[in-house]
């Protein structure tokens, strides 16, 4: 439809010309800092062959920003006309010309064509190739690494790529990167993966799962005559009932949209516990009301292991999600098996066949690969399985500092193509006000290379995915202690602190800059550039928030008060989709990517201007007047971001 012209007309560029030459350039370094080591006793083994797969440059990708923001902006006349996949496929597929450059190198290098395979989002080339051909190619040599836990892995310090195709590739693997786990031995190809566990979206040590409070009732907890909860005691149990006071919402009425949350197994919810949750909370919602189960590359809800650690995350946001949006059908999306686990990749990977395969940057540092080479593993990779839901809500996250820049901005990436498509994506901001996981800060400025503290001093530790500007990173308010449900909230300081703060890596997005200017021309924090980058060209956190304290949930069949972002998100989601159902109703599509209409109404949200967000040993920022990097704009106003979202074509 429109981007196909505008594609074509606005980017008409003047093919590179250049002859081709000799002159390599180098690609990529190493940056230096890792946890492998190179062991130079070892060669690499000569019998082994290369799975090389070349990232070719995807065209376009700097007109996505324009083009999200002319789907997303309510002052654009393109509002809501959101783009197919296939439109976003062809918009983004690396042009022919130059895939047949690099192709045209390969041939000539000696690597036969018969070898050569592109991939289905046409934005990878792969061959298999022995070290010699790669050495020779990219005028490099390999060698063995070790890691400390003794596992081993072939890399080379730097590559390089002949002038005239370097321009069109991002990057090669295996190269620098340790992404691509080769070995010839049997016992150790069977050796457990060595992911660390904070990079595991959905292990229990993953630092991003909400906090437990009290038991409110015991296990086997059935409705009582008397109702513990009604509105009076929301300043102490917040319910559904309480979410739809505070924020004005009506229980849903319609199923006319999709809702879509995002587990990461081992996490898991109980059905038994949904069930005494509607029959306690939500007496509307039938017993055995169930999400839809979509399994993404070998995802399962298992039960042999239960515990607040391994069901709280999944049965709140079910609880919660199934509550304000019922009869709207809630979709789970539970990525990864027993065994391996999942990425934030190998979620995107089941939306989009084009980011799949080997399209997706996947580094194996941090994603799942498949076949899992681990005995019980998941043998393929979904690509392009499921359709987006038009809201959906992912209470994980991992620290920027955990992840490559090029990583980040790849996936991130990612997220911008759903919002061109019209699906609304939301993060919860992170638990530890300005720390990062856990707590952990950075020990070096700008969280570049180092390591994590413990917490309690260092510089700031922005969350990712929150701090892509693509998605909607949702923080945490509550209610203040001793005041009724329609007092003023503030920023949550009961047992977590809202994350929040600046990136190290994404630069400001258009639709934030009058919002951010407002916050240091009114409200300057104190702390210095090497506390966290106060530059005021990056991209603040959170966008919007919502009640994070003291959600009463069902869990392990007892009544238990629960604390985090991790319940903000669904919340904000369920409300979204409540205002999806309402356009549908009215024959409109979906919100879609909804950051660029927040920032231009921030009168739709109830502005927070009270507490704050330690974190690092300091005392963080500050709720204030107006956007901060604690609350956002501030929490829902139902009625009000209805009639923004009404008016809108
Ligand atoms: C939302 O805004 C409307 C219009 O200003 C106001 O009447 C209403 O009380 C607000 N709702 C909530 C729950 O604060
Ligand atoms: C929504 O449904 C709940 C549970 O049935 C009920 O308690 C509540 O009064 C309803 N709220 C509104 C705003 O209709
Ligand atoms: C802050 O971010 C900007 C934009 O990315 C960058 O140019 C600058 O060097 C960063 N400042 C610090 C102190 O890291």
């Amino acid at each position: 439809m429109h981007f196909t012209s505008l594609a074509a007309t606005a980017f008409v560029v003047a093919l590179a010309s250049a002859l081709p030459t000799n002159n390599h350039v180098v690609l990529e370094q190493r940056s230096g800092q890792s946890s492998w080591t190179a062991d130079d006793r070892l060669k690499p083994d000569g019998r082994i062959k290369l799975p090389m797969r070349i990232g070719l440059k995807e065209k376009n990708i700097e007109l996505g920003d324009e083009i999200l923001t002319q789907v997303s902006d309510p002052t654009s006349e393109k509002f809501g006309q959101h783009l197919s996949p296939e439109e976003i496929v062809e918009l983004f597929a690396p042009k022919p010309e130059n895939i047949d450059a690099v192709h045209q190198w390969l041939e000539a290098s000696g690597i036969e064509a018969s070898r050569i395979s592109l991939a289905r989002g046409r934005n990878w080339l792969n061959f298999e190739a022995s070290i010699a051909e790669v050495e020779a190619l990219l005028r490099t040599e390999y060698k063995v690494f070790a890691h400390q836990t003794g596992q081993r892995h072939i890399a080379c310090d730097e590559y390089s790529v002949p002038e005239h195709v370097a321009d069109h590739i991002d990057l090669i693997m295996p190269t620098v990167h340790f992404d691509t786990k080769i070995t010839t031995d049997p016992a150790q190809r069977k050796a457990k993966r060595d992911i660390p566990d904070n990079l595991k979206p959905g292990n229990p040590n993953s630092g991003f799962l909400p906090k437990k409070g009290p038991t409110i009732k015991g296990p086997g907890a059935s409705p009582d005559a008397a109702q513990p909860f009604d509105l009076t005691t929301c300043n102490t149990m917040v319910t559904p009932d309480c979410l739809r006071a505070l924020y004005g919402f009506p229980n849903g009425t319609l199923a006319k949209s999709s809702y879509g949350i995002v587990e990461y197994t081992p996490q898991a919810y109980l059905q038994g516990d949904l069930n005494l949750f509607y029959t306690n909370l939500a007496r509307q919602i039938p017993s055995g009301t169930a999400p839809t189960f979509d399994s993404i590359d070998g995802g399962v809800d298992q039960t042999t292991t239960q515990s607040f650690n391994y069901n709280g995350e999944s049965d709140l946001d079910l609880e919660y999600a199934i509550a304000i949006v019922y009869p709207q059908k809630v979709t789970l999306y539970q990525a990864g098996d027993l065994v391996e686990g999942a990425s934030f990749n190998n979620f995107l990977d089941a939306l989009d066949s084009a980011y799949c395969t080997s399209g997706g940057g996947d580094n194996a540092n941090f994603d799942a690969t498949y076949p899992d080479p681990n005995a019980g593993g998941y043998k393929s990779r979904d690509c392009g399985r499921y359709t987006a839901a038009a809201v959906i809500s992912t209470s994980y996250g991992s620290n920027e500092a955990d992840l490559t820049a090029a990583y980040e901005v790849r996936q991130c990436n990612e997220y911008m193509k759903l919002g061109m498509q019209g699906t609304t994506i939301l993060y919860s901001s992170g638990d530890y006000g300005v720390a990062g996981n856990g707590g952990q800060c950075c020990t070096k400025a700008k969280c570049a290379g180092g390591t994590l503290n413990k917490g309690g001093s260092g510089t700031f530790n922005p969350s990712f995915p929150g701090t892509c500007p693509y998605v909607t990173s949702v923080g945490a308010t509550q209610i203040v202690p001793g005041a009724s449900v329609t007092a003023p909230e503030e920023a949550c300081e009961t047992v977590i602190y809202s994350g929040g703060g600046f990136s190290n890596v994404f630069a400001q997005p258009s639709y934030q800059a009058s919002a951010v200017k407002a916050y240091y021309a009114n409200h300057k924090p104190t702390y210095s550039a090497t506390q966290y980058n106060n530059s005021q060209t990056v991209r603040g956190y959170p966008d919007i928030s919502a009640n994070g304290a003291n959600y009463v949930v069902a869990i392990d069949n007892q009544i238990t008060l629960i604390y985090g972002t991790s319940a903000s998100s669904p919340t904000v989601g369920g409300i979204i989709t409540l205002i999806n159902e309402q356009r549908a109703n009215a024959g409109k599509g979906p919100v879609g990517f909804i950051n660029p209409t927040l920032y231009a109404n921030p009168t739709a949200l109830n502005d927070i201007t009270s507490g704050g967000n330690q974190g690092c040993g300091t005392a963080g920022f500050t709720a204030v007047s107006g956007w901060d990097p604690v609350t956002g704009l501030g929490t829902p106003n139902y009625s009000k971001l209805l009639n923004v979202f009404m008016s809108l074509p």
